[in-house]
């Protein structure tokens, strides 16, 4: 669940239309499509879309009444992942391993209080089926909106589902409902069942009932023979993000822990998410199931929430205190939000646990960067980040993040290009491939970091200003360096992927700043170009740092330090559409930079909902 104020947006449209007042609805529909007229050509051009991430099947439907085309806004907020797979105890189906993946989206344009659950299943997270709509309203605890939820997986290996249903007419009332597989034996889990002991959890007195969502998936903790599971809430007149917990034996009858898990002065807490990652590196994820009490010590928690008011995930590592039902962050300051999963356009994310690859997964969504009226004419809004495998840093205070292995099987038609070094205000052209949909891994050698620029203290903490200022065409001593993607032939258009290097008086660690800059990624006028960057901690100490980036024709998703920094940017070019992107390595800073490899592969078209 997320965006309020969109639908508050959408609510507008309804009440019009409940009113009757159908002219007014029809001159909206009229401002729209002549808004449409100005939209450049290019936006519109069918090869911006994105093609290997994964996107809804489709995104325009016609308002009847009026024959007119509406836009369906994809509303994919913190969505719900099953993974199905043998169990010791389970049933034949689960060997079959689909991968599910439900999401909120509105089939119906602009009446807004529909947000169904739709649903999609994959073997490998990269080829997708569309299937029927999983959940829509259809009982009184839900009849008003069915909202962001989270699937557990029972002892029996069958799935659980706890949503947020909206009970009365508009928003402010949300409850927490279940529903059940119909027929478990089908290993698609076409339909949901939603017992009449429904809604489950009902906002207390003290609880501010629109602010009141987003069901985590339940745990076992100890042996008391409870699940817990969290709600997203917000206190203090919405000042306070709140994680209210909640324990249950049977899905049934669930009742607040007094105190919640943990809560912060940063608004209000959307899409909490909250999970177990192995300490000392391992790579390995944990089932928040199957946490030994002995094997406690060697296990950190995470807690991530998506802030409404900044509508971006950030997280802390800390320790939980399962007899007190207490989360507690290792950084006293964490909560002030240093910790982000991506530093781009990432929002609504919730991870999931693959008993297959014993491996956590991190789903994230991604907006558009352009305005409505360019959604309506283009037709499609909203996709998904490619997943990405998470585990805790080595050294424990931050989590890296990685695609999923098997994106790689898109990839085909490599090139490379090996110890090449990139002197001062120079660029290389990578040919030999298509470009558009790449997937590029580059490892950068730095000789010294004599040269590197000091660091102006007032924007030491601050990486989005900082890139600002010292955006990609800024010189600098080491660095800016890294990539140009989706780049026009003569670079007039391109998006800069890049590292800058300070150091700092009095410490011999540099500072390293990671930015995505989309500001010349267009020539249509009026776009959102928003530069985005973060802080990467490393010292450089071998000279080395390495950059992935994947890219998908209006997406352009890094992956700085192997996973440490993560960017996810949207960009829409006018001239490098298709085969006429281009890809090349850059260099404004003083000091050489040496290419020591770089591997870029063109991605297949994997299965994309019938797409
Ligand atoms: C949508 O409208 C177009 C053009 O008016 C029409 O050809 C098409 O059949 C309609 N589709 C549906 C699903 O109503
Ligand atoms: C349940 O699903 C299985 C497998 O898809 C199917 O064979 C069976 O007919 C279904 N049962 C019912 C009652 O629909
Ligand atoms: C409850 O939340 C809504 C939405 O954020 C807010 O407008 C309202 O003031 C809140 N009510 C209280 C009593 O804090
Ligand atoms: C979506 O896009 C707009 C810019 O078009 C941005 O302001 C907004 O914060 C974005 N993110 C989310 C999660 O809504």
């Amino acid at each position: 669940m997320g965006a309020l104020v969109v639908r508050v947006a959408w609510a507008w449209l309804l009440l019009l239309q409940l009113a009757g007042a159908s002219h007014v609805v029809y001159r909206d529909f009229e401002t729209k499509a002549a808004a449409t007229e100005k939209v450049p050509p290019s936006i519109v051009d069918p090869l911006l879309r994105t093609g290997y991430h994964f996107q809804p099947p489709k995104n325009w439907i016609n308002v009847s009444s009026k024959k007119r085309i509406s836009c369906i806004y994809n509303y994919i907020w913190c969505f719900v992942l099953i993974y199905f797979l043998s169990d010791e105890t389970a049933a034949p189906m689960y060997y079959e391993g689909w991968y599910h993946f439900f999401y909120q989206y509105n089939p119906k344009g602009a009446v807004w209080d529909n947000i169904v659950w739709a649903h999609s299943v994959s073997r490998d997270l990269i080829n997708w089926h569309a299937l029927e709509t999983a959940i829509e309203p259809s009982i009184p605890a839900d009849k008003y909106g069915c909202w962001s939820g989270s699937a557990t997986t029972m002892p029996d290996g069958t799935p659980v589902i706890m949503y947020t249903g909206v009970n009365r007419p508009g928003v402010k009332h949300q409850v927490q409902n279940v529903a059940y597989p119909k027929n478990a034996s089908d290993p698609m889990l076409r339909e949901w069942v939603k017992p009449d002991h429904n809604p489950v959890i009902v906002p207390e007195r003290d609880i501010n009932a629109t602010e009141f969502r987003d069901p985590t998936t339940a745990w076992l903790a100890g042996d008391d023979g409870h699940w817990r599971l969290l709600v997203g809430s917000a206190a203090e007149g919405g000042a306070r993000g709140v994680a209210y917990v909640y324990r249950s034996r049977d899905f049934k009858e669930w009742r607040r822990v007094k105190r919640p898990l943990h809560s912060a002065a940063t608004g209000m807490w959307e899409c909490p998410d909250f999970y177990p990652v192995s300490r000392d590196g391992h790579t390995m994820g944990l089932d928040t199931n199957r946490v030994c009490g002995k094997c406690r010590t060697k296990v950190k928690y995470v807690l991530k929430n998506s802030l409404d008011v900044r509508r971006y995930d950030y997280y802390t590592v800390g320790t939980y205190d399962q007899k007190d039902e207490r989360y507690v962050p290792d950084d006293p300051a964490g909560d002030e939000h240093h910790l982000r999963y991506d530093y781009g356009n990432f929002y609504a994310s919730k991870t999931f646990y693959d008993p297959a690859k014993q491996r956590r997964v991190l789903w994230g969504w991604a907006n558009e960067s352009d305005t409505r009226d360019h959604d309506v004419a283009k037709g499609w809004a909203g996709i998904q980040a490619i997943p990405r495998k998470v585990w805790l840093d080595f050294s424990g205070k931050q989590l890296l993040q990685w695609p999923i292995e098997e994106v790689e099987a898109l990839r085909h038609q490599p090139v490379t290009l090996k110890d090449t070094v990139i002197k001062a205000g120079e660029h290389v052209e990578v040919t030999g491939l298509e470009t558009e949909q790449a997937d590029v891994e580059v490892t950068f050698e730095l000789s010294s970091l004599d040269c590197a620029e000091s660091l102006d203290p007032a924007l030491a903490h601050d990486a989005e200003r900082l890139c600002g200022a010292r955006g990609a065409d800024v010189e600098g001593g080491v660095g800016p360096f890294g990539l140009w993607v989706l780049a026009s032939a003569n670079r007039e258009e391109r998006t800069a992927v890049f590292f800058r290097v300070f150091k700092v008086a009095g410490s011999d660690k540099p500072v390293v700043l990671m930015c995505t800059d989309p500001t010349k990624s267009s020539l249509n006028p009026d776009m959102y170009r928003p530069t985005f960057a973060g802080f990467v901690d490393t010292h450089l100490s071998d000279g080395k740092i390495s950059l992935r980036t994947l890219i998908d024709r209006s997406v352009v998703e890094s992956f700085g330090d192997g996973g440490k920094t993560c960017i996810l940017s949207r960009v829409y070019p006018s001239l490098a559409i298709d085969k006429n992107a281009h890809l090349y390595v850059f260099n404004n800073g003083e000091e050489d930079v040496k290419v020591s490899l770089l591997t870029a592969w063109q991605m297949k078209k994997p299965l994309m909902n019938g797409a």
